[in-house]
């Protein structure tokens, strides 16, 4: 597609200091459209002054939800250099993401080149602080107006980016996290391994019941046992019993994330022993209550790992690693974020200069 059309806004925002950025709240002075059409297939892709999307109300997407999206960021090296990490992954992802939502794939050199060229538009976006980043919101939207349910005819497209900080307030810290045994975020053969808004939208009553019990995040058991492992809030789940790491394995209800798979690959590189295999919530618990229970983490993007420092279910709390953040999540969350700010080496050439 090579360059695109773009149209530079004459009231640029002032950009925030990096000390004062949180997630998602900023967000760049540009965007990047396409457009889809049956017959004729994505056209007009374009880069314009970020602003609100106008949208008939019978708008297919406001009301069946037909929507993907997915999350990545671009760090600022202390060399200079603004790397993204592990791109094409989340690209393909995202075209999985479309399969199973029933929407038309995007090829993944234009996906690139949307996050390249909105980049190189945004460039001075990038915040510089340790720590901070620049998210990339990819997304896809059915733009059918009919109220009728089915796949729509036409879709947007769009890219936009917001400067962030820590993901939680708190930083790195252990979180308490409450596993479900009355909510369920997915089952098996539904939309569970897609990025689709659906999935966050099932995700927050059993967010705010958690909340209202005094913990940070919900840990989802599977929606036909109630027992095996499937997510935490947003993240995959990752527990170290043992000589042993667990995680629940890519079985359709949970979303085949790119730090997990990240964490997988360095856990292996260090010669450890990682199992993708079901675990029982009462595993887990027993675990915890014989001191085998080392370390429990989650990983995703915004947060790249989350230590859990509690895990309650059934009105039982078991602490673990003494509440403290693990020494293998520690070496996870250093090593990851070293790669991605070009600190250490790139031995899987997983980050990509911009
Ligand atoms: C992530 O961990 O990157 C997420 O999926 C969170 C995002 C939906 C805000």
């Amino acid at each position: 597609m090579g360059d695109f059309p773009t149209t530079r806004t004459k009231t640029p925002k002032p950009k925030p200091a990096d000390e004062t950025l949180s997630f998602g709240k900023v967000l760049t002075d540009h965007m990047f459209l396409m457009d889809y059409d049956e017959g004729k297939g994505w056209h007009s892709p374009r880069i314009v002054p970020y602003g609100p999307l106008s949208l008939d109300p019978a708008t297919s997407v406001l009301h069946y939800g037909q929507a993907i999206f997915d999350g990545l960021k671009a760090f600022r090296g202390d060399d200079g250099k603004v790397r993204l990490f592990r791109p094409d992954r989340h690209a393909e992802r995202f075209n999985r993401s479309a399969g199973i939502m029933c929407m038309p794939e995007l090829p993944v050199d234009i996906i690139r080149q949307s996050f390249d060229a909105l980049i190189g538009v945004d460039h001075a976006w990038v915040p510089h602080m340790p720590g901070t980043s620049l998210y990339l919101r990819p997304t896809i939207i059915a733009t059918d107006v009919f109220l009728g349910v089915h796949p729509a005819h036409s879709y947007l497209y769009f890219l936009i980016l917001s400067p962030v900080g820590s993901y939680y307030s708190e930083g790195v810290k252990p979180v308490r996290i409450l596993a479900s045994d009355s909510h369920v975020r997915a089952v098996k053969g539904g939309t569970g391994e897609a990025k689709t808004a659906a999935n966050y939208a099932a995700s927050l009553a059993g967010q705010r019941d958690a909340a209202a019990a005094g913990y940070t995040q919900v840990l989802y058991l599977d929606g036909v046992h109630r027992r095996y492992l499937d997510e935490v809030g947003t993240m995959n789940i990752m527990v170290r019993i043992g000589d042993e790491v667990i995680t629940p394995p890519l079985a359709g209800t949970i979303l085949d994330g790119v730090t997990r798979n990240s964490a997988m690959t360095l856990m292996q590189d260090w010669g450890l022993r990682i199992s993708e295999r079901p675990i029982t919530i009462d595993e887990v618990m027993q675990a915890g209550r014989d001191g085998t229970l080392r370390e429990m983490w989650g990983t995703g993007t915004a947060a790249v790992v989350s230590p859990v420092g509690t895990l309650g279910y059934k009105g039982e709390d078991v602490t673990i690693n003494g509440g403290e953040t693990g020494e293998l999540t520690r070496k996870l969350y250093d090593s990851i974020v070293g790669i991605q700010y070009g600190r250490t080496n790139d031995a899987h050439g997983w980050t990509s200069v911009v």
